[in-house]
């Protein structure tokens, strides 16, 4: 049977180089490996998002996002996290299971609390609902970023947890109940992270993020993406001189950004220094910027040509959660008998 394949965005911001090659990218390649569910995960995006136009403006953004850049509504499933009424039952019951200390270590927590978020109950318990978002699928293949993966480890605990407590003689070394003909309630999820994904950096050489204030934005206006390429730090290294590679946050983006052949070049001359027409800091800004047109420049237009036609949009959405609730209808049915609802 075909693997299924889930895995979530959140509507909270404007989507960047980051998110492209951190995430969405792979989400488009294993549409073709089974039977992808994608979601825009705007409950979670009201954790910092607390504006309801602009909550709604974003989801619709980062939906159509996804389609421009290769996301295939016959392929792939996408939905609106909060078209899934079931899912708010699901989040409530598995709390019920789930250990406080659990959710007091949670990594993403406590990084959020310390950058200044206020510790609001819905940022504690954002891994419920996330584990809510996997379980209800009977999801088996997760693809996120590392930033994510304690999340998926709580979710198959919890998943394991719950189906200890409610299937009678369930073993948790056969969850499929093989040799026990005892199968969970809940399937346990996979994480999947491809280990050469690499961490994009800002152009401040950080993460980038856009709670950084340091992103190149996939969609903004020309002059914007213009303007972010040129902004990217570089040091005083003057153009006749090699120029150092660990730490330069132009040189790994273009790494990123460039075809394989066309880096191999730039590299080349980055490395030997020389003309400053062709081995400058300005000269490698302009290289990136062509090769982001050249990447993003088809993806671009069509996002322009979506954001007219959200009637499209919309249909693709409702689409999507009418198939998602079909798949989710038979789990949260299971789980109501078990719990004695
Ligand atoms: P942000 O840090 O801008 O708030 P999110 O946390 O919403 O981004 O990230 C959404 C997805 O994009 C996650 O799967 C994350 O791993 C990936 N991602 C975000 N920033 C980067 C980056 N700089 N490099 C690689 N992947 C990233
Ligand atoms: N927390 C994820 C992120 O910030 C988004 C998300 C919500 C998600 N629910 C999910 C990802 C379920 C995978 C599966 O990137």
């Amino acid at each position: 049977m075909a693997q299924r394949i889930l895995s979530g965005v959140q509507s909270s911001g404007r989507l960047h180089l980051g998110n492209y090659y951190g995430a969405i990218r792979e989400f488009v390649r294993l549409q073709d490996q089974g039977e992808a569910l994608y979601f825009i995960a705007n409950y979670h995006a009201l954790n910092t998002v607390r504006d309801g136009t602009l909550a709604r403006q974003l989801t619709l953004e980062t939906a159509v996002a996804y389609l421009a850049l290769g996301l295939d509504p016959t392929k792939a499933t996408l939905f609106r996290q909060s078209d899934i009424i079931e899912l708010g039952e699901l989040y409530w019951i598995l709390g019920t299971v789930i250990p406080m200390t659990n959710l007091e270590r949670a990594t993403s927590y406590r990084d959020k609390i310390e950058n200044g978020q206020s510790a609001d109950f819905g940022l504690f318990a954002y891994p419920v609902l996330m584990a809510a978002d996997i379980l209800i699928y009977d999801s088996d293949v997760v693809p996120v970023g590392r930033d994510q993966r304690q999340h998926l480890e709580f979710a198959r605990d919890w998943a394991t947890k719950f189906n200890v407590q409610y299937v009678e003689k369930y073993d948790p070394k056969d969850p499929l109940g093989e040799k026990s003909k005892r199968p969970g309630l809940f399937k346990l999820p996979q994480a999947f992270t491809r280990d050469e994904t690499a961490v994009v950096p800002g152009r401040d050489g950080q993460k980038m993020s856009k709670s950084y204030g340091n992103t190149i934005d996939l969609f903004a206006p020309d002059k914007e993406v213009e303007k972010q390429i040129k902004s990217v730090k570089t040091d005083s290294t003057p153009p006749e001189q090699p120029k150092p590679v660990d730490n330069q946050p132009l040189y790994q983006l273009l790494k990123v950004v460039l075809p394989p052949a066309a880096f191999a070049d730039a590299d080349k001359a980055w490395r030997t220094g020389g003309d400053p027409k062709t081995n400058g800091y300005g000269y490698f800004k302009n290289l990136l910027l062509e090769a982001y047109q050249q990447e993003f420049g088809p993806a671009r237009k069509r996002y322009a040509e979506l954001m007219n036609d959200q009637a499209e949009v919309e249909r693709i959405l409702k689409a999507g959660a009418e198939k998602a609730r079909g798949y989710a209808a038979p789990v949260i049915q299971r789980v109501r008998q078990a719990v004695g609802l």
